[in-house]
């Protein structure tokens, strides 16, 4: 008897329904997911990102935060993540729809950033932690990211921009510490990140 036919039956099916359930599916649950107007607000969510934050996402991407941060809240019935306050609902497919690619991440070495710039809105903090983050979080083992950050001479007075430290943190006399525009960027994108608005699809 000749296969053949029932042979190519059986690999045209399982291609088939594969590029049902991974390409067709997906398309028509999320193909044609917008922004949408929140009603408290009347803001468009999700917003697109001013051009200094969407520089940090491409240094949070070279500079592997994803390896350690991931950016999905899960439901309360999968995770404590609610109740560890990283977010204030779980994330939807909506929330990642101006984000190209998509950094889900998916170690949790450190905390969840989804809404960290809900739960931390300061420039300040950001900026000396990522300088050193013994600083805000002794103990941390998020490495420091001080190659962010300018060392230069004090002028006659200090500069607004140099960060305040003091104790075993201090530069050498005389000097002080300039965050980069790189710095300033990565902050940007992080505060960037909120997700709290209530959607059509989750309250
Ligand atoms: C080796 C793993 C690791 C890497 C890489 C890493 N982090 Fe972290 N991060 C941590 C840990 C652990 C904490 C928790 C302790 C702390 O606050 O420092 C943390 C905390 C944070 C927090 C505070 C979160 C909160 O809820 O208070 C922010 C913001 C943050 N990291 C941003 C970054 C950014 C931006 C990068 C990349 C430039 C980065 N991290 C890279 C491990 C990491």
């Amino acid at each position: 008897m000749n296969y053949g036919p029932l042979l190519f039956l059986g690999v045209f099916l399982t291609l088939a329904s594969s590029w049902v359930g991974l390409v067709l599916v997906p398309q028509i649950q999320f193909g044609r997911l917008e922004p949408v107007k929140i009603e408290e607000t009347g803001e468009i969510y999700p917003m697109a990102r001013s051009g200094l934050a969407e520089q940090g996402r491409e240094l949070y991407r070279a500079y592997g935060c994803v390896y350690c941060h991931s950016q999905q809240v899960r439901a309360e019935d999968f995770g404590a993540d609610i109740q560890r306050g990283w977010g204030k609902r779980r994330s939807v497919a909506r929330d990642y729809l101006r984000d190209k690619p998509v950094l889900l991440g998916t170690m949790r070495t450190g905390p969840d950033l989804t809404n960290i710039g809900m739960r931390q809105p300061s420039v300040s903090w950001h900026l000396l932690h990522l300088y050193d983050p013994q600083m805000t979080s002794a103990g941390s083992i998020m490495p420091p990211y001080a190659f962010l950050f300018d060392r230069q001479k004090q002028g006659l007075q200090k500069s607004p921009d140099a960060l305040p430290l003091s104790g075993k943190f201090s530069p050498d006399p005389g000097y002080e510490i300039i965050p980069s525009p790189e710095a300033r960027a990565l902050v940007a994108y992080l505060l960037s990140l909120k997700s709290s608005a209530s959607l059509p699809e989750v309250k």
